[in-house]
């Protein structure tokens, strides 16, 4: 199969890594990939979110299948139109990956189908919503109803503080059109981890868990991230927690976007709250978590293709993924400035010397060559990945490869998975 990925971070790195892996596979693609995805894979040019570009080239390149990475093309329709054009694809349509671009969306079908998730209301004006707010009290979270490049929740410790964020989002135009609905719910107390599974539709695949570390420093200080680092398997998430929150959250998703007539076929990501009584659903996600995907392609031990070929097909139910029983934990390591603005175009040097430490796998999330020498060109740069029999072993092999790489530009929390193992090294 030639095969196409779409994509240029971290989370397509692992991808491509674990597809090029296939004997399936005989030629693979990836637009627009980054410098260390050269190494799996022919980059091209193309941007992620350019959908009639993508389809284009996928056509000329005669692709067979397609993979995408990122939400924003998933929301904007990126799979109809390669179905439309006749190529198979992995990945939600646009209806269904509504399960991520619209809060209220996810909100009213927890509601409907009784899956356990905060309190809310969806609100369009700010009078109604500030009534609300004072009413239920603080903590009290708001939210932009759409897509907001991770930046459209505010978990307000006062009052006064959701109200303002209502009133930025509402009649500030903080998001534009994605704030112009907003979802204003319940502070939710627990422990946060994402969980992974694969659907054709109708029937599921569990994939694993994996916990991200979404503030940029050390102790979760600083502003929220896309992600600096994550660890799997979670020991919180252990299996009776994994399957209560399958039967009680992913199942009845699946089920209910099937009765709508708007199957779920790809990967979702359930962000979960464990809490005391038990997990909640904090949001969905429609693709691989980055760099949570980093992590769960460690630990993949079965050939992934056939795996997301039956999300496309049918066919889900006769499958097994076989796992590693290791911890893959990743560190992710960013251009200092991140997630504000940063430079470009920093030298990265010592790369093959730190790929050489035992078990770790370097996935590159933004990096461009310039000749022999290799630059930093985005805000995550590099996903230093190791794996070990334990999460403290695969955090010192992490660590011990970070410590290889000359990049003074660039920093990195040194305390991932520190709720698994505490923040000492
Ligand atoms: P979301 O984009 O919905 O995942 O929200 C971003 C982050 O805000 C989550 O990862 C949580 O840390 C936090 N958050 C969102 N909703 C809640 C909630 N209801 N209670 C507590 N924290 C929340
Ligand atoms: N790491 C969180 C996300 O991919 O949304």
């Amino acid at each position: 199969m030639r095969i196409l990925v779409v994509g240029g971070g971290g989370r397509e790195h692992a991808l491509c890594w674990a597809i090029s892996a296939s004997p399936l596979c005989t030629k693979l693609y990836c637009a627009p990939g980054n410098a260390g995805i050269a190494d799996v894979a022919e980059c091209v040019e193309v941007g992620a979110e350019d959908i009639p570009g993508q389809v284009a080239l996928a056509q000329r390149l005669k692709i067979d299948f397609v993979v995408i990475g990122p939400d924003a093309p998933l929301v904007a329709g990126m799979a109809d139109a390669f179905t439309a054009a006749g190529i198979k694809v992995f990945g939600p349509s646009k209806a269904a990956a509504q399960l991520e671009g619209s809060k209220s969306f996810t909100k009213e079908l927890c509601r409907i189908h009784d899956i356990p998730t905060a309190a809310y209301e969806r609100f369009t004006d700010l009078a109604a919503a500030e009534a609300y707010i004072r009413k239920r009290g603080a903590p009290i979270v708001v939210k932009a109803d759409g897509l907001a490049a991770g930046k459209g929740v505010i978990v307000a410790e006062t009052v006064e503080q959701a109200i303002a964020a209502a009133r930025d989002m509402l009649e500030g135009n903080r998001f534009g059109v994605s704030g112009s609905s907003i979802v204003v719910e319940e502070f939710m107390d627990g422990e946060e981890v994402s969980l992974f599974a694969l659907s054709d539709g109708e029937h599921v695949l569990p994939l694993a868990g994996a916990q991200d570390h979404k503030r940029a420093f050390d102790n979760d200080k600083g502003p929220n991230t896309g992600g600096m680092g994550a660890y799997s398997p979670v020991p919180i998430l252990d299996q009776a927690t994994f399957d209560r929150a399958m039967k009680e959250i992913v199942l009845p998703t699946v089920e209910a976007m099937k009765q709508a007539g708007m199957p779920f076929k790809g990967v979702l990501f359930a962000g979960l709250m464990i809490g005391k009584s038990g997990p909640r659903l904090v949001e969905y996600n429609c693709r691989f978590g980055d760099p949570e995907c980093q992590v769960l392609m460690m630990r993949l031990k079965s050939d992934i293709v056939p795996a997301l070929i039956a999300c496309a097909d049918g066919g889900l139910k006769h499958f097994d993924l076989r796992w590693s029983d290791e911890t893959a934990l990743t560190v992710i390591m960013a251009t200092k400035g991140y997630p504000d603005s940063y430079p470009k175009g920093s030298e990265i040097r010592g790369l093959d010397a730190a790929a050489k430490v035992p078990g770790v796998q370097i996935f590159h999330a933004g990096t461009r060559r310039d000749g022999d020498r290799m630059l930093a060109n985005g805000g995550r740069v590099l996903n230093v990945t190791a794996m070990a029999r334990t999460v403290q072993e695969a955090r010192e092999r992490a660590y011990r490869a970070v410590d290889l790489i000359d990049w003074p530009e660039g920093f990195c929390r040194r305390d991932i998975a520190w709720r698994a193992i505490g923040s000492q090294r």
